[in-house]
């Protein structure tokens, strides 16, 4: 079935990545710019919210522009306006949503709130408009979406519908990540930096706890949490060096193993076709190659620009509401705690 064509302008402001994209049909990645505040935040050791709304400020507009002349094209060419509206820190958000608005005002089109969640999911649609297409996702399939602020598994039986299996109980998969970083002394974001020191490491060093939550399709990281922690502490306390590699890789594979195992029980349990992993924890490369390799079905991760935040994904997941006419009203607030489903 060939679906309209559609030009999408994303924008994304939900945490601490100013970025526009353009995106055709849904797939295509016509121009994608992201503006790190990585730099600015890691000196307070995580994402300090105000100083991120007044970044935001400052970036957005030269952002939108760069994602428009990188893809050759003026507002007239765009179809919709895409945008973030929520989960995320509300006054990022806010940047966001009053810039949709006022292009969409200014240029007569349609303005389209998209959750940042299914903009996770939705990048693993993508392709750069130099590339060739890979296989687009078939339903039905089950996503696995793990950022610093989810851990969610998702069943989707066609496009814009999502059932919430289960999640975190506790910590967001990223957010365990960032936090062990902090006690380890590693620099923030804390994911990159554990996959870093693991290099150097043996992940059988340290046996953490894996928590399988059976009967439900939940995760805990709170159990792996304490237990690096208490380890951390008994080696002080015995005024021996803390051996960082060993800790991070046999955390990130304690972590690692408990997302894919369940994973795949839930994708055999419903029969799914096929997996998505998303979300910027999906950027763990631990984490990446134990499903690819574990999987019996197809496993959809995007490539690692994709993973992290990003515009593409808001413009991609933005498509699917174009074509169904499912628009928004212009006063749309921020929704900073929206569920998927
Ligand atoms: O999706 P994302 O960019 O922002 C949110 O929506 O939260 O995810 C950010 C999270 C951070 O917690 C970061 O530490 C984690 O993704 N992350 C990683 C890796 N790269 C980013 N975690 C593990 N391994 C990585 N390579
Ligand atoms: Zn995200």
């Amino acid at each position: 079935m060939s679906l309209p064509p559609a030009r999408i302008l994303g924008i994304e402001t939900s945490c601490d990545e100013t970025a526009a994209a353009i995106v055709s049909d849904g797939r295509v990645i016509e121009s994608s710019v992201v503006a790190s505040q990585v730099d600015l935040h890691a000196q307070y050791g995580g994402v300090f919210p105000e100083l991120a709304s007044r970044e935001h400020v400052k970036a957005i507009h030269p952002i939108v522009q760069g994602a428009l002349q990188g893809a050759h094209l003026n507002i007239e060419d765009i179809d919709g306006i895409a945008v973030t509206q929520g989960p995320g820190l509300a006054g990022s958000l806010v940047v966001g949503v009053n810039m949709a608005k006022g292009i969409a005002l200014a240029a007569g089109k349609p303005l389209i709130g998209v959750n940042h969640l299914e903009g996770h999911i939705y990048s693993a649609w993508l392709y750069p408009a130099n590339a060739s297409p890979h296989q687009a996702p078939r339903f039905p399939l089950l996503a696995l979406l793990v950022s610093g602020g989810h851990s969610e598994l998702v069943l989707m039986t066609e496009h814009l519908t999502y059932q919430r299996l289960g999640g975190t109980l506790d910590d967001a998969a990223g957010e365990a990540f960032d936090k062990i970083a902090r006690l380890l002394d590693l620099p923030y974001p804390g994911g990159p930096s554990i996959q870093k020191a693991s290099a150097a490491g043996k992940e059988t060093a340290f046996n953490f706890p894996r928590a399988t939550l059976e009967g439900t399709w939940d995760f805990s990281f709170s159990g792996v949490k304490t237990a690096v922690l208490r380890t951390v502490e008994a080696l002080r306390a015995e005024g021996r060096p803390l051996p960082i590699a060993d800790l991070a890789a046999s955390f990130q594979a304690a972590v690692a193993d408990v997302l894919v195992v369940k994973t795949l029980l839930a994708a055999n349990e419903h029969k799914v076709r096929e997996i998505i992993v998303a979300g910027g924890v999906s950027a763990n490369k631990r984490l990446r190659e134990k499903i690819l390799s574990e999987s019996a079905r197809p496993v959809h991760i995007p490539p690692l620009s994709l993973c992290t935040d990003n515009a593409a994904m808001i413009a991609g997941a933005g498509y699917y509401h174009y074509i169904q006419g499912d628009f928004s009203a212009f006063d749309i607030d921020v929704q900073p705690t929206w569920p998927l489903s």
